[in-house]
């Protein structure tokens, strides 16, 4: 990484606490006090992009790797384990060739085209769960909701029945535990994995014998091509779930959130929904659910100007570059008229930027545009509850009481 950086040791770093209450709260706010000459600062955990432009010329440099290997271990998993293994031999994980396969093979299925067919597809599912609220009653969004599309939009994904959304919401919460690096979450992703494998051989099974236009029926035929082997196919559909389910939904419930709070924007989404993509991308601005996206150091490189030693943690602090006036002018404002706004940093950044991002943001849209059709507003009816974590912050409840049109 060339840059124009002066040279700044790793120790002469400014250092931020990315666990206190304070950042929990505002980390915005304990970012801008924090001057450092490249955008850089020490942690606990290892070092922090604490700007746009810091965060995303990291995120995109090839070298520093995903790191899964590093998560695993830190949840207790060794290279014997199956579920390690999966792991770091999914698209997530992998570099190079191997890696570009994966990503132009899953590709060519989520096409543009692809994307929207999936619109109706969303409607109708939120249709149906909308239709079993009682009409004004106060309902918990974030469980009864949010947390329920995503999963019921991966099992039309694969083909499978709805009614086995609910393992599949399980599943995936479990195994998403590992992004909190901490071995008490061992025997939930152990359990986890070892159910959605099983689970995915059946359904691979049952595609076999009778093939649909479902990703599961695609992959098997790119398998029988010989550019993938079967462990491609069972890998990956298990990655599919762990990246498209917890993630949107998390996302979604603090877009909706946010939306809840501004009555002006919500009855704009209704009576003018062509600003519903915009309104939905400055929300996750705004509310940011991955609030940091990790790397691994690999080799001994100058970052920015400070020569950082192989196997550091990097972490691309979204949630503060969110508000960077740099990159955001005026950031402190939700502005639905943001001129070609820089990508936000919530899906990643570099060749392994999400591949489920356009799906991600059709969920969001088409619940937007649900809610703000059959109800006049929404209020929280308590604070909205989050996990709070600097690695991915979610709403746990959020209790929303709301008035049919
Ligand atoms: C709001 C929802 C979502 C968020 C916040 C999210 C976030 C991410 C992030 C941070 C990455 C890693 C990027 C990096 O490290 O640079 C990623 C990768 C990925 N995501 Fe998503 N994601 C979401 C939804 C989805 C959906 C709906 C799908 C598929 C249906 C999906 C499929 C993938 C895949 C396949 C990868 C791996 C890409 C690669 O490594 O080449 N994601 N996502």
């Amino acid at each position: 990484m060339t840059t124009p950086y002066p040279r700044v040791e790793l120790g002469d770093l400014p250092e931020i606490d990315v666990f206190s209450e304070e950042f929990r709260a505002a980390p915005w706010e304990v970012t801008s006090r924090i001057h450092s000459p490249n955008g850089l600062a020490r942690s606990s955990r290892g070092i922090e992009g604490l700007t746009y432009q810091s965060a995303h010329t990291v995120l995109g440099d090839r070298r520093p790797r995903i790191g899964f290997d590093e998560m695993y271990q830190a949840t207790g998993f060794d290279e014997s384990s199956p579920v390690y293994q999966a792991a770091v031999t999914s698209i997530n994980n992998l570099e190079g060739d191997v890696h570009k396969v994966l990503r132009e093979t899953l590709g060519r299925y989520f096409t543009r085209d692809f994307v929207q067919t999936l619109r109706p597809v969303v409607r109708s599912i939120a249709e149906e769960i909308l239709d079993g609220f009682v009409p004004g009653e106060p309902v918990d969004i974030a469980t009864r909701l949010v947390g329920k599309i995503p999963s019921r939009l991966f099992a039309s994904l694969v083909g499978a029945p709805l009614g086995d959304a609910e393992f599949l919401e399980k599943t995936s919460d479990a195994l998403l535990t590992v992004f909190y690096m901490d071995n008490a979450n061992h025997e939930v992703v152990e359990k986890a994995y070892a159910g959605l494998a099983a689970y995915v051989e059946d359904l691979i099974r049952v595609r076999q014998s009778s093939p649909g236009d479902d990703v599961v029926s695609y992959l098997l035929d790119v398998e029988r091509s010989g550019r993938i082997t079967r462990h491609d196919v069972i890998v990956n559909v298990t990655a599919l779930l762990r990246a498209s389910t917890d993630t949107t939904a998390g996302q979604m419930g603090l877009v909706i959130a946010e939306l809840a709070e501004r009555p002006d924007v919500w009855e704009r989404c209704h009576s003018e929904p062509g600003i519903i993509p915009a309104a939905v991308m400055e929300a996750v601005r705004w509310r940011t659910g991955a609030w940091s996206i990790l790397r691994v150091v690999r080799e001994d490189m100058n970052i920015l100007g400070t020569p950082v030693p192989a196997g550091t943690d990097f972490f691309g602090l979204a949630v503060a570059a969110h508000r960077d006036p740099e990159a955001y002018p005026d950031p402190h404002t939700f502005r639905l008229d943001r001129r070609r706004p820089k990508p936000t940093l919530n899906w990643g950044m570099g060749v392994h930027y999400c591949l489920g991002k356009p799906i991600a943001q059709v969920e969001m849209e088409e619940v937007v545009r649900l809610l703000t059709e059959r109800w006049t507003g929404v209020h929280l009816a308590k604070p909205l509850v989050t996990d709070g974590e600097p690695v991915n912050s979610r709403p746990l409840t959020a209790l929303i009481g709301h008035t049919p049109r």
